[in-house]
This record gives C-alpha cells, structure tokens and sequence, in this order.
C-alpha cells in the first residue's frame, strides 16, 4: 500500500519538461545553469550541440561541456557531460572541428577524430592575481562525441599575458590549407594558424578601433558566405557589456580574409541581433554551405536571476544566415532555419486583411503554446502587435515611421522586478529600405524572436508571464494592410 502511494506520489509531481515558464521549442537543460552554445557541429547526419554548463547549481559556477545531440536542431536528446574541469581549469567556450584528414594524428584505426578546441580558465591562477590564467586546450573524441580525451600537451596555446584570452572557433580554410583560429583577445580578436591544432603561428590582429568595445569581446567566429558568386567573410564578435539595448550583445564584421588578415569592407557598428537576448551566437561547422547559428538566449545583465528555479537559460531557436545587399552595405540577415516549419502544426491564413484594429485572437482562437505569426505587405505603416494573457501581461511589439525602428516593449510582461533594467522597452533601426515588408515571429511561453524584413532586423526577448500569451491584437492608426496573415501553431517538441 505504502508503495503505491509513493508511486501516486512520485508520478504527481510535474514533468520537468512542464515547469512554468520552460519553452517549449528551444533547448534547455534539464536542471541546473547553462550559458554560451559550444562545439557545435554537424557529423554523420547529427547537430552535437555543446554548451557551458553548471551542474551544481542554477547560476554559473565551475564550468563543464554539457552535451545534447539532435538530428533536426529541435528535439534534442540530452548526454553525459563531455568535459569536465581538471587540474588546469574550468571549461571555457570553444569549438570543435572533424579532422578529417586526421592531421592532428588523434585517429587510430581509421576513426575520424572529432577534436574540441577550448578555453582553459584556471581559477586558482584568477584568485593569485595573475594575468595569464586563460590557456586554449585541446580535447579529442573517437566516438562521434559520446566520450572525450583530454590531449596530454595542453594547453596548446599559452597566455601571452593577458587576462582575457579565450573562445577559439577554429575552421578549416581551403585557401591556405590550414586550421585557422579566431581569439578573443579583450578588446580585439587574434588569428592564428595551424597545420596539426597542436601548434599554433600568430597570424595577424583586428578590431581594436573599430565596432563597439563597450566591454569585452568574446566568443568570436569567422566563416565566409556566396554572395551572388563572390565570397564574402563575416567576423562575429561578441561583446559583454556594451550590447545595442544594454548588457551583452553579438556584433559583426563583413570584409574578406586572406588567410592572414581579415580586411573589413566597413568598420561601423552592426548588430546581428538588435534584441537584448541574444548571446555568445556562433555558426555549426561542417555543414557545407549553410550556416546555422544558435546563440544563449539571455543577457549576463540579469541571466543568473531570471525566475526560472530548476535551470537557467535556453537557446534561440537555430537561424539560418545570408548576406543581403542594402545599396552598397552588405548585411547579415538571419531566418529561423527551415527545420522550423517540421514542428508546424495548424496554419490560419488569411489574405488583404484590414490590420487597423484586428483581433487575431477572435479569428483563429487562443494560443496554447508556441506559434509562428508570419505578416507581409506592400505598404509598411505604423503598426503594434499586442501579445497578451488574461492577466493583464503584455509584450508589445511596434513599428515606428518616423523614428523608423521596431520596439518590444516588456515593461508589463509579467514578472519583471527581478533586476532593475529587466522592465523594458528595447529598440532596433529597420535595415531595409522601401515599403515591401514582412515580419516573422517566433513565440514560445517565455521569448519572441522578430524577424524583419527577411531577416534584415532581428531581435530576441524573454519574459516571464504568470500564464502564456495566448491573446494577438494587431492595431495601426494608419490604413494598415496586410497582404498575407499566417498563425502557425507549433508542436512542443516534448509531445
Ligand atoms: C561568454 C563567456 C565566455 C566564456 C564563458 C564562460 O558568455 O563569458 O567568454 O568562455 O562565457 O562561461
């Protein structure tokens, strides 16, 4: 009898995945703090998605590689920790590589080595108040990912002196034959290169007078896109504080790269994500010519005290990146990747809607979990989206024409009073120029994703409602019409 109560009991308690405030389509943790994506790579038909981890508790602490893999960006199946922290320190944000070639030699008996380049931080060496407590480390794995050796020379590149020295993202490039590095370097970045990633040659330095240097940069990468037949190279960097809407934020470079040194084509101030919840974004290697990026979907400004209890932070959902061409200034623009439309479960479509006043709600029903809403039109005007619970929680989202910016405004997003700048309202320029516009929201019980104008402006928020956002209200004092209207409901990727 005894047990059978327990039993009762036990299965009473709420799947982790059903806690209040957990999305529902992005990637968490099951328990515990998580912050930057790591490693990510593609291999043998699988996205390996490493991340900074805590297991100890649901704030950030000494830091392991936690580990999930996923064949469709989506649902995710979680693993063992792959990295630990040992004697030289904690495990800091880096990347992995498939050394096909086995040029590192860590391939026996034909196996392709899977190799992780890392941070190494030694917190002993932090607390001496030394300054060159931050080494790049290498680690290699001969079984797709599921167990991973520790190489016994790191670290393989030593702290020149320097107390931020961290988050290689190495690739392969063609052109000079070479693993190429990209460093954060405090205020710059640092490349070097090398034939075995044992062995690493400085090869040039960017970015100490250009872009926003409000804080640190951090978590770099560099990888090139086909623009109409030319290549074109981006520089991700990285920057904490100093983001565009406070806080940390992830800016970008585009130019060309040489094999030595990266030549920006201009050297103002870009924004990959103009929302203040984006972070530490990279792009997945080895997946031919597309270019996925995943980044931490919140800010070091308030991350470790969001009200989720169990864990801490998730990721954006993956996003797929372009160049666009906005007169003579190229742009990234960046969509959610098409493995989105799998998790599509209801489409509401409608055609030349009257968006004036139009409650969305009252026409296909209320929300019950995440959702797409696609819009376009041929004339851009004024216009907000409501989003909305029966509480009385809201997240509006605006266009302004004479200012010509996009808003969220989470200031009675629910609970919001757990940081002082958490309540509020955050803004982005539109890139694009001309009337044509359209405008993809992702929405999940705790974020939006905006894209705009394909892809041109994006911004990433979270909120924390007592209970989802279920109600859509479209309001414009302008004659606002919509060309087309999509609500897509989408699958939880639990279900
Ligand atoms: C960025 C970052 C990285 C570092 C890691 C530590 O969010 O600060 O620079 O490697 O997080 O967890």
């Amino acid at each position: 009898m005894f047990f059978i109560f327990y039993g009762a009991f036990a299965q009473s308690k709420p799947a982790w995945y059903n806690e209040q405030y957990r999305p529902q389509i992005h990637f968490t943790p099951k328990q515990h703090w998580m912050n930057d994506p790591n490693g990510l790579v593609y291999f043998n038909g699988t996205y390996h998605l490493f991340y900074q981890y805590y297991p100890g508790a649901a704030v950030w602490g000494p830091m392991h590689w936690g580990h999930a893999t996923s064949k469709d960006l989506f649902h995710w199946q979680h693993h063992p920790i792959a990295l630990y922290p040992d004697s030289l320190g904690y495990i800091f944000s880096g990347s992995v590589v498939v050394d096909y070639k086995n040029t590192s030699g860590f391939g026996i008996n034909g196996k392709i080595p899977l190799v992780a380049v890392f941070t190494h931080h030694d917190p002993k060496g932090e607390k001496e108040g030394r300054i060159d407590y931050q080494n790049q480390s290498l680690a290699y794995s001969l079984d797709e990912g599921k167990t991973w050796k520790k190489y016994s020379g790191n670290p393989v590149l030593k702290n020149p002196g320097i107390k931020d020295f961290r988050d290689p993202k190495v690739g392969w490039n063609e052109a000079a034959g070479k693993w190429m590095m990209t460093l954060a370097v405090l205020d710059h970045i640092n490349f070097y290169s090398s034939t075995d990633l044992k062995t690493w040659t400085k090869e040039s330095e960017f970015g100490k007078d250009v872009g926003a240097h409000g804080g640190v940069w951090e978590c770099p990468d560099l990888f090139s896109l086909d623009y109409e037949g030319k290549k074109v190279w981006v520089l991700i960097v990285n920057l904490n504080p100093g983001g565009p809407n406070g806080g940390s934020g992830t800016q970008y470079f585009i130019g060309d790269f040489n094999g030595h040194n990266f030549i920006p084509f201009a050297t103002d101030t870009r924004w990959l994500d103009y929302g203040p919840d984006e972070y530490a974004g990279v792009i997945y290697s080895n997946t031919g010519n597309r270019r996925i990026f995943l980044g931490w979907m919140s800010n070091w400004q308030y991350g470790q005290q969001v009200p989720t209890k169990e864990w801490r932070s998730a990721m954006t959902v993956p996003r797929e990146l372009s160049i666009k061409k906005e007169e003579d200034k190229y742009l990234i623009a960046s969509v959610p990747a098409k493995e989105t439309d799998r998790l599509s479960a209801k489409e509401f479509k409608l055609q030349n809607v009257n968006a004036s006043h139009f409650n969305l709600t009252s026409k296909a029903g209320k929300l019950k979990g995440p959702a797409k809403l696609i819009i376009n039109s041929d004339r851009l005007e004024d216009f907000s989206i409501t989003v909305s619970n029966s509480s009385g929680q809201q997240l509006v989202i605006v266009f302004d024409k004479v200012t010509n910016t996009y808003f969220i405004d989470r200031t009675h997003s629910g609970k919001v009073d757990f940081e002082k700048g958490f309540a509020a309202k955050h803004t982005a320029p539109r890139l694009a120029s001309g009337q044509q516009f359209n405008l993809i929201l992702v929405i999940d019980n705790a974020s939006v994703e905006l894209f705009a104008d394909d892809g041109r402006t994006v911004m990433t928020e979270i909120f924390f409602p007592d209970t989802i956002f279920s109600d859509m209200m479209i309001e414009s004092n302008d004659k606002f019409y919509l060309k087309t209207l999509q609500l897509i409901t989408l699958r939880s990727v639990y279900k």
